[in-house]
């Protein structure tokens, strides 16, 4: 299962989807990694950024590996220099690349596979990952996020003012929401968390309960596919409006091989009302507890 979190920068994306991860059991994919990953590989090659296409080539020569909150380039380990300044600054030339953005999504697609993934970034349920049972846009107010930033950076002994982290933020937010490709953006079926106030534990606590309310056990565990696919499908064959036409057949029906299956039972009768014994409920709910 695929659970994306995407969100602003400063909104704690990155912890909490490494704790959740963690407490889940889960992989996880810190995916600006791979962007910041991208950029210290062109600031080591004194890389002329007025060349994206010599960007694009650069990409697909690395070695990018990823390691839990691990990076590797080129079998270095860069987990901490890809978070200078010089490196976070230069992001947006790899971020903004279509070219270096397609290459990265496919890495990002090619790890993930069809592990359970915690998967964090900005277009992880729009583009990436549309298919994700489970999608979060993690955010909080511009004050809020600059207030921990300030807070990040003054324990670290750096100097600098609340309203400069504001207006950083500020051109970073619309950097990354106005990108014409992959930008930062809430999926419609994403469920937006608002972290204002939670400490990190709670927003941890809060993405768990609504992860595991997409892990239903599934009950129909030990029922061998064939039999639940031929439930399925007389089902679907006995409540189509049109009595299960040629729409709802299987192609090994061609083949005679599941041929009584697909005959029509009877003459097709409208489903009841909802509360007493809609059957077609039962189907969306199987098709639910039967997800991913
Ligand atoms: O999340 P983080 O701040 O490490 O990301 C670094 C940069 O990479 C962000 O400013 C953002 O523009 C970009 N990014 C992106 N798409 C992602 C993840 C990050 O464009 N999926």
């Amino acid at each position: 299962m695929i659970v994306t979190i995407d969100g602003p920068a400063g909104a704690g994306k990155s912890s909490a989807a490494k704790a959740l991860a963690r407490r889940l059991g889960f992989r996880f994919l810190d995916t600006g990694a791979m962007y910041r990953a991208v950029a210290l590989a062109a600031l080591q090659r004194d890389h002329d950024w007025s060349r994206p296409e010599a960007l694009v080539a650069l990409t697909r020569e690395i070695k990018l590996e990823l390691d839990d909150d691990r990076v590797f380039l080129n079998g270095a380990d860069v987990s901490e220099s890809i978070r200078d300044i010089a490196v976070t600054t230069a992001t947006h030339y790899a971020a903004d690349n279509p070219g270096v953005r397609e290459i990265l999504v496919e890495l990002q697609r090619t790890i993930a596979g069809s592990q359970n993934v915690v998967s964090e970034g900005r277009d992880q349920g729009t583009v990436v990952f549309p298919d994700a049972p489970c999608k979060i846009f993690l955010t909080a107010t511009p004050q809020e996020r600059a207030r921990r930033r300030l807070e990040e950076l003054t324990s670290r002994g750096e100097q600098v003012t609340f309203e400069e982290i504001l207006s950083q933020q500020e051109i970073r937010d619309h950097r990354d929401s106005t990108r014409p490709c992959g930008p930062l953006k809430q999926a419609e079926d994403a469920i937006e968390v608002l972290t204002d106030g939670l400490s990190a534990d709670e927003v941890v606590d809060r993405l768990e309960k609504l992860v595991r309310a997409h892990l239903t056990p599934n009950p129909f565990f030990h029922v061998p596919t064939p039999a639940l696919e031929t439930c399925l499908v007389r089902f679907v064959a006995r409540h189509r409006p049109d009595g299960g036409g040629p729409g709802v057949r299987h192609p090994r029906a061609r083949q005679g091989t599941h041929s009584k299956i697909w005959r029509r039972p009877g003459p097709f009768k409208p489903p009841e009302p909802p509360g007493s014994g809609d059957h077609r409920h039962l189907f969306q709910r199987t098709i639910e507890l039967c997800g991913p």
